[in-house]
């Protein structure tokens, strides 16, 4: 479980827009990484690219010793990638619980054919990852929501189902993107010190966007600052902050 993601090269372009530009970068497991940039610097479409939802114009992109950048976004969840998206994407009639579910079938056994037809042994797992999403809800505070509908939700509630469902297969490799948009410092502290958890205890590589520097600031022992699809800084966060190209890029935009 100690592999890390490495980026070497990574360029895309749309037409003629340059979303990311020869972006190197690396996620250590175990750590939260930060990736930060104003908007529109290609953040969201560095995530897209890694989870195989769009083809790299050039570069790789590894797993350890794997080379992933070939891979369908099923195959690169299969390998134990998860992300959480700027939008929420819960299903919003389901119930909290059913939307947790989703998270877990993907690392289930049996198949979605055999649950619908009760066999006994996929009862059993459905038993089991019942059990194991009624625990997470626990863990996130949020066990009395479990029957509601996910619409029924307060904004930071449905954040935390989304992050809940792609924890919920036990991911190696993690990706949020600005999980703490809307959220007030407690609550975006609150969900800082979950992330803090899985890396720390579980030792998952978290690679943390957000537009707020100062969330990322307090999450992160290394930051990378992208810009125009370039990489314009990275180190540690007092040397991102006191950079003079960061400042430039902030207050440009
Ligand atoms: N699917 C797409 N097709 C065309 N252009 C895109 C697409 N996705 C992103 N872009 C463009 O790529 C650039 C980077 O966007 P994005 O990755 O969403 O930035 P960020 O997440 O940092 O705000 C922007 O100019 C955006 O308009
Ligand atoms: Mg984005």
């Amino acid at each position: 479980m100690s592999k890390a993601l490495i980026l070497d090269g990574v360029s895309k372009n749309f037409g003629g827009v340059v979303a990311a530009h020869e972006v190197r970068m690396q996620v250590p497991a175990g750590r939260v990484t930060g990736l930060i940039g104003p908007n529109g610097a290609g953040k969201t479409t560095l995530v897209n690219l890694i989870t195989g939802m769009l083809p790299l114009t050039s570069g790789s992109i590894r797993f350890g010793e794997d080379e992933i950048s070939q891979l369908s976004a099923h195959e690169i969840s299969r390998a134990g990638f998860a992300r959480t998206f700027q939008n929420i994407r819960l299903l919003k009639e389901a119930t909290v619980l059913e939307n947790l579910l989703i998270g877990f079938h993907q690392r289930e056994s049996s198949s979605l054919l055999a649950n619908l037809l009760g066999l006994p042994a996929s009862r059993r797992e459905t038993r089991r990852t019942t059990d194991a999403a009624l625990a997470l809800l626990e863990r996130f505070g949020m066990r009395h929501f479990a029957d509601f509908p996910a619409a029924a939700l307060a904004y930071g509630h449905q954040r935390r189902v989304e992050m809940m469902r792609a924890i919920a297969s036990e991911p190696a490799l993690l990706m949020l993107d600005e999980p703490v948009a809307g959220m007030n410092d407690v609550e975006a502290g609150e969900l800082g010190d979950i992330f803090k958890n899985l890396s720390q205890q579980q030792g998952m590589g978290i690679l943390l966007i957000e537009h707020n520097i100062r969330f990322v600031t307090k999450m992160c022992e290394y930051i990378y600052v992208l810009d125009g699809g370039r990489i314009i800084a990275e180190g540690s966060p007092d040397q991102v902050v006191s950079n003079p190209a960061v400042i430039a890029a902030y207050l440009g935009s």
